[in-house]
């Protein structure tokens, strides 16, 4: 069968084969289909859609396209969480080591900063010595001794999803529910865990802007990781304010230790304890209340710190700025942005906040930019705070006064102040599993 037919096939709206779906990845992979002729494919799924069969077998090929990681040698059953993308996201430094404090091994592959939204590998590297690039061996064998590592990527992941996704960014192929499940679930599956529990954000700093987007995109996303023999659910979590307070690298780290040791901000302990306890019940450690109640003491009597601690020590990291986070790398400006009138802070635009942040130097503009460690957003209000006019709302980190005024500016737009008092997002909207969609209770 030929390229032509299988892009004709989906433009005329039916379900690819098995065949078909294997000849255009690894036909794509080896360079011998064209870019025009993956970019009309993909053009035809972004229109027709693909069932679910169709987008797990595409899926299951992306996957082989590359390395696939064996974690047979790990003992026990392996987790694996991954956020859809947001601001100030920093979960997994403390779902991670709570759960591996609780005897259930995570041997995670993390990812970069991406346009507005953060990246744990970043994040990770700004503490000092902490390295991401550790070989298979020495990352197997520091999950085998502590429980949990968290390193790059292998540079042969998926190389069908970086290739297809390189595409998709250019040709407006981007913001389809089938290649975005199947590209975050290829990578996902060839990653290796057992099971996987999808967060799945939505607001204005999600790429799913709404609860019911952000569902569909989980379903898919479950429906691909069972089809393949993971266990698998998805929690949907609002990102139409950013997560915390802290937006940026070495900040956001500071904050989620501050998690770890029980004095966090209490939303962002909710999410994390939230989190962790559905990657428990991946693992059948429990049932959900015995299991959150199970995450948060792991929080409270210190074990999840140590378990950071000791990763951190493996990775190379210093573990003296995780004591004393004066150690980390300072900023050397900062400015305050206050309120320009009273009122209600009654809306982000998240997305606004996360490029007020690269502006500051915590993301890249490009590939090749370096990331400053040390720069970033301290937020002092988010939707729902009344404030006063000239009341402090945020506390921006840079090096240079340009970036200063740049992400000044961004943020000011960004925050919406009311005399409308807003309401306020809740923050679970549903979990979806294998069974079906259901609301959450998170009491
Ligand atoms: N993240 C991915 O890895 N792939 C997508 O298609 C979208 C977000």
């Amino acid at each position: 069968m030929s390229m032509y037919d299988i892009i004709k096939h989906k433009r005329d709206g039916r379900e690819l084969t098995p065949e078909e779906l294997t000849e255009f990845v690894a036909g794509f992979s080896e360079g011998s289909i064209p870019d025009y002729q993956a970019a009309a494919l993909c053009m035809a799924i972004f229109y027709q859609g693909m069932t679910s069969r169709e987008t797990a077998r595409f899926t299951w090929e992306m996957a082989v396209s590359g390395d696939m990681i064996d974690l047979s040698a790990i003992p026990g059953t392996t987790v694996d969480k991954h956020s859809t993308g947001g601001v100030g996201d920093k979960t997994t430094f403390v779902c991670g080591p709570i759960v591996a404090s609780c005897g259930v091994p995570v041997a995670k592959m993390s990812g970069r900063g991406l346009g507005h939204t953060g990246g744990t590998l970043d994040k990770l590297e700004s503490i000092p010595g902490l390295s991401i690039e550790l070989a298979n061996e020495r990352f197997f064998e520091i999950v085998r001794e502590i429980g949990i590592a968290v390193i790059g990527q292998s540079a042969n992941l998926v190389p069908a999803d970086k290739k297809l996704y390189a595409l998709r960014d250019v040709t407006a192929t981007v913001d389809s529910v089938p290649l975005i499940a199947s590209s975050i679930m290829s990578k996902k599956i060839a990653a290796g865990s057992d099971c996987i529990l999808l967060d799945v954000k939505c607001g204005s700093g999600a790429f799913m802007k709404t609860p019911e987007a952000a569902i569909e995109l989980a379903q898919e996303m479950v429906a691909i990781g069972t089809q393949v023999g993971r266990r698998c659910a998805a929690l949907i979590t609002d990102m139409d304010q950013p997560l915390g307070m802290a937006i940026g690298n070495s900040l956001e780290v500071i904050e989620a230790l501050d998690v770890l040791k029980g004095k966090g901000p209490a939303d962002l302990t909710r999410i994390c304890v939230e989190l962790a306890a559905n990657m428990l019940v991946l693992a059948e450690v429990d049932e959900l209340p015995e299991c959150r109640r199970l995450a948060q003491a792991q929080i409270d009597n210190g074990h999840a710190f140590e378990k950071f601690e000791q990763m951190v020590a493996a990775q190379g990291g210093d573990t003296r700025v995780l004591h004393d986070t004066s150690l980390f790398a300072q900023p050397q400006l900062q400015r305050v942005v206050s309120a320009t009138s009273d009122g209600w802070i009654y809306s982000m635009d998240t997305e606004l906040c996360g490029r007020a942040s690269v502006e500051l130097g915590a993301g890249r503009r490009t590939k090749e930019e370096s990331i400053d460690y040390a720069a970033g957003i301290v937020l002092q209000a988010k939707t729902g705070s009344h404030v006063a006019a000239g009341d402090p709302i945020a506390t921006l980190y840079a090096s240079h006064e340009r970036q200063l005024d740049e992400a000044a500016e961004l943020l000011t737009q960004a925050i919406v102040i009311s005399q409308e008092q807003p309401v306020v997002p809740p923050h679970f909207f549903a979990r979806v599993t294998e069974q079906g969609v259901e609301t959450y209770d998170e009491a």
